[in-house]
């Protein structure tokens, strides 16, 4: 696994002064669940999924301003590093067809591997870990954590749901409504954990916010 190595190193450069929930800690957990899964799914390919774990958020247009530029500097980092071409190809497919925006309109199919680092995405997006980072990302944003007033909205786009909501609706949003969304079945067992405490979580908050106990 000297690749993966290799691939960390570039990544974390990459990655090193972001502060909106992409750090490179996240893409270490999404490395760290993708192998989790991949171990338990047949017909993946560690290789595979952890590469596209480490890349996954490196060409996200949240992050850099030309992201063809960029994945054109992915693909060759990736031929130095002595991948095929058809690891390249499959790499590349699941980086730009994975994220939550790319799948709202139509469902892409990604090859297994992309459902395993998809999976792992998301379930980093939930749970204690989830709270923790919506928190992260509307304190950094300068969201309300809580309006009662305010009601949850559907279907937005990611356009429009930066701009206003607050923490709690983003859970409404789109957190609650990832499990149903999993790809594997290990993925989807760990998001029902995830997904219980996330739903306490809030049951808990509101109380409190009322003065219940
Ligand atoms: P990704 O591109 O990895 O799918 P996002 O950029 O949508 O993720 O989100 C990064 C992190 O910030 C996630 O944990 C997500 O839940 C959180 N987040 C995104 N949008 C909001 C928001 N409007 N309010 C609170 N948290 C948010
Ligand atoms: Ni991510």
């Amino acid at each position: 696994m000297e690749k993966i190595n290799q691939l960390k190193q570039y990544v974390s450069e990459q990655l090193s002064t972001d502060t909106t929930g992409h750090d490179y800690t996240h893409i270490q957990r999404v490395a760290d669940l993708a192998k989790t899964i991949s171990k338990k799914t047949e017909q993946s390919d560690l290789l595979i999924a952890l590469t596209a774990s480490y890349l996954h958020d490196v060409i996200d247009d949240k992050l850099v301003d030309d992201t063809n530029e960029k994945q054109k500097e992915v693909q060759s980092k990736l031929k130095e590093l002595d991948y095929t071409s058809e690891q390249i190809d499959e790499v590349m497919d699941i980086i730009t067809h994975m994220s939550y925006s790319a799948n709202l309109k139509h469902h892409y199919e990604l090859t297994i591997n992309g459902q395993i680092v998809q999976d792992a995405d998301r379930l980093d997006a939930i749970g204690a870990i989830g709270v923790a980072r919506a928190m992260y990302f509307g304190g950094h944003f300068g969201d309300a954590i809580y309006d009662p007033a305010q009601m949850p909205r559907n279907d937005m786009d990611k356009s429009q749901y930066r701009e206003h909501t607050t923490v709690i609706n983003h859970f409404y949003e789109k957190l609650f409504k990832l499990p149903d969304l999993m790809n594997t079945s290990v993925a989807k067992q760990m998001a029902d954990r995830r997904s219980q405490y996330m739903h306490d979580f809030v049951r808990e908050f509101k109380d409190e916010w009322q003065g219940i106990h």
